[in-house]
């Protein structure tokens, strides 16, 4: 087949595809509506699509971390720490543990949408600390702003579950809890655009 029958033929398929990525953040998308945003049912489905694709379980679920199907209820928190910092002979490292993230006192219960797109998009919670990138907030940046909302319709649509998790160990500090390591995380709080939110 010459060369521009084939081109040809390719065009309404890269068109295609341009139409099903959509705009992010943008106005205008069918997908999304003139403002952007999803209507309710809808963005908590998407919400639980997006935290499926982007394993957020895989860490705020009991048991995966230690490679088992998970032991605890879904998204209510891991008490399997992981370390934050490495070295050949380090026996003691700081651990950090996720988060429970279902609508509970123990929970996100206290904070609103928007604390949590926030904690999504800059890694900012609400008592003002940047997160460690270990959770992996630096990549959740580029998520758009519905699929942000999204994700936070959903964690708020989830059954609350009463489940106190860990807090930091420093490092050197006496290790109580199982923990996986995973990487060295060295980190340098950097500027992000908050206005923007
Ligand atoms: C690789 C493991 C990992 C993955 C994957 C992960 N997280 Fe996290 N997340 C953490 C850890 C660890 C913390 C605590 C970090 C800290 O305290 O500095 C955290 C913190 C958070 C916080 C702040 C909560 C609080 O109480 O401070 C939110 C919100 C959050 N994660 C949501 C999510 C969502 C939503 C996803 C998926 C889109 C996700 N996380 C994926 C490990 C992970």
């Amino acid at each position: 087949m010459p060369a521009v029958r084939r081109s040809l033929l390719l065009l309404p398929l890269l068109l295609l595809t341009a139409c099903a990525a959509g705009t992010p953040g943008g106005s205008g998308d069918a997908a999304t509506g003139p403002a952007g945003a999803l209507d309710g049912a809808d963005s908590v489905a998407r919400g639980a699509y997006l935290v499926n694709l982007l394993g957020c379980a895989r860490c705020h679920t009991e048991g995966y971390l230690l490679g088992q199907n998970a032991t605890g209820p879904h998204l209510a928190g891991s008490r399997v720490g992981i370390a934050y910092t490495d070295g050949d002979d380090d026996t003691h490292p700081g651990l950090v543990f996720a988060p429970n993230l279902t609508p509970d006192a123990t929970g996100l219960g206290g904070w609103s949408r928007r604390d949590i797109v926030r904690a999504l998009a800059t890694g900012v919670g609400t008592d003002g600390h940047q997160r460690l990138p270990v959770m992996p907030w630096p990549n959740y940046m580029a998520l758009s702003d519905p699929d942000l909302g999204a994700i936070a319709d959903y964690l708020r649509s989830l059954p609350p579950v009463h489940r106190p998790i860990p807090a930091i160990t420093a490092p050197s500090e006496t290790i109580e809890h199982p923990y996986v390591r995973f990487g060295i995380f060295v980190f340098t709080p950097f500027e992000t655009d908050e206005e923007s939110l």
